[in-house]
């Protein structure tokens, strides 16, 4: 089967340039001007159109079972909602509950995310530390395609790292090639600030925000980096949300150290007006962690894109509908943390990214798909549109507009924290292991369609 994509620019991170697009199987053969149709070939006319890499969110969490209970998105329905918005390639995380042998939760996940229609890898959390999870860690990377490491320097009494488990894992991915991840907030911080909130009567989803100040995460991310930095490890922070953390990660950059920075759709977008909402499940529905912040942290994150200290766009996508964030109707600390978005990543980002001026087309393929592939070494595999890369493309409509709202979504959990925002900039055509599977509003996402992608380790001295 092929697939000629005719008449389109192509951008890539380099560059942008007219050429018509051939695939034939899963791979791209052809990417030039005037290219013939192969007989039986499909033909999509993408005049006036951007032909683009597929997205690579590198943040998700599909049937993730987490403060109780388990996310709305299984692997199916959340990776087919990322077709429908032009993203082919997930990176979700396997989490093992402290004490669970990695190998065994690897396995669970693998097993979960068959039925995925996406492409899909993971990053494996280090909950917990013996001398077994040093070996699997080894056993994952040489054996399982792993290259990069999970640590939630949050969720005391639950999945937290302790700094003991940061030092020991950093050190053990340097010496596998793998590249250690975190999430940046002081647990017991976070876990004091709620038990005094709590006694205030003050439990209410107002007081998530108040739960997490930004010093709160920036602590962890100054930590972290300055713990990759003794060990010369590189290190990567999930859901950069404020302006004091991405500091910490520009003052390590410019000192030479190999930080990377990841920022949320929903923090670039969304304002901490929302938990001000006297509606609990409006409010209850924006609680995640860190929480959404003030206009000026979210310019801070978009001159962070701009200026190459945050070289990825994720989603964090989790959800959990009304009724579970119910649990913490009367208590905050138990609405079941995350919001959704791997269906609204790409068009939000070009809308507020592209459409302001702040982000080139080809920089918004860079903040899209190609720094995540370089960063997780999946990269030409994905991230570019180039002769011996996946077929996984989105032609991009810059005039087509969309109203964003969980009434016409496809991801589950009815809520979207983008809701009523109209976008000008869509994906007309979604090609994934060259198949068509989101074309003219119609979604023709196949339940175990997507693959596993192996992500090989980095030489074992890539950090500085
Ligand atoms: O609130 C969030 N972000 N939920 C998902 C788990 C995590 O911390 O990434
Ligand atoms: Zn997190
Ligand atoms: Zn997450
Ligand atoms: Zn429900």
């Amino acid at each position: 089967m092929s697939i000629l994509i005719r008449g389109g620019t192509v951008v890539n991170a380099d560059r942008a340039f007219r050429a018509d697009v051939l695939t034939d199987g899963d791979k791209v053969v052809a990417v030039g001007p005037n290219l013939e149709a192969p007989a039986g070939a499909r033909v999509i006319d993408a005049g006036g159109q951007y032909v683009m890499p597929g997205g690579i969110d590198p943040h998700t969490h599909m049937n993730l079972p987490f403060m109780g209970t388990v996310t709305q998105d299984d692997f199916f329905t959340g990776t087919a909602a990322g077709l429908a918005g032009g993203n082919t390639t997930i990176i979700d995380f396997v989490i093992p509950n402290p004490q669970q042998n990695l190998i065994e939760a690897y396995q669970q996940w693998r097993g979960w995310a068959q039925k995925a229609a996406g492409d899909y890898t993971f990053h494996v959390a280090i909950t917990w530390w013996d001398d077994t999870v040093h070996r699997d860690m080894g056993i994952l990377v040489r054996d399982h395609g792993v290259n990069s490491f999970k640590h939630f320097m949050a969720y005391k009494n639950a999945i937290m790292a302790d700094d003991e488990t940061l030092v020991k894992s950093f050190r053990r991915a340097l010496e596998l090639g793998a590249i250690p991840t975190v999430h940046a907030e002081n647990g017991e911080l976070v876990y004091q600030l709620q038990q005094d909130l709590l006694k205030r009567g003050l439990t209410g989803p107002s007081s998530h925000p108040l739960s997490r100040p930004p010093m709160v995460e920036a602590e962890a991310a100054n930590r972290a980096i300055a713990i990759a930095g003794v060990l010369g490890t590189p290190v990567y922070i999930v859901h950069v949300s404020c302006a004091e953390s991405l500091e910490a990660i520009t003052r390590a950059r410019a000192n030479g150290q190999r930080v990377y920075g990841e920022a949320l759709a929903g923090h670039l977008i969304v304002d901490d007006s929302v938990y001000a909402s006297p509606d609990f499940d409006f409010a209850a529905g924006h609680v995640m962690s860190p929480p959404f912040r003030s206009k000026h942290h979210q310019d801070a994150l978009w001159h962070g894109l701009q200026g190459g200290n945050l070289h990825t766009t994720a989603t964090d996508h989790c959800t959990f509908c009304a009724e579970q964030k119910a649990a913490g109707k009367n208590d905050f600390t138990k609405i079941p943390n995350g919001c959704a978005g791997v269906e609204d990543r790409m068009a939000v980002i070009w809308d507020a990214g592209v459409n302001t001026g702040r982000l080139t087309p080809s920089e918004f393929v860079k903040v899209t798909s190609a720094n995540a592939a370089q960063i997780f070494n999946i990269y030409p595999r994905k991230g570019v549109v180039a002769v011996g890369a996946d077929a996984d493309i989105v032609v991009w409509d810059p005039e087509g507009q969309r109203t964003i709202s969980a009434k016409t979504q496809h991801n589950k959990g009815g809520f979207n924290v983008f809701e009523g925002r109209t976008v000008k900039g869509i994906p007309t055509t979604t090609v994934a292991a060259g198949k068509v599977v989101w074309h003219g509003g119609q979604l023709m996402a196949v339940e175990g369609a997507g693959r596993h992608i192996d992500r090989p380790a980095f030489a074992p001295v890539s950090a500085k």
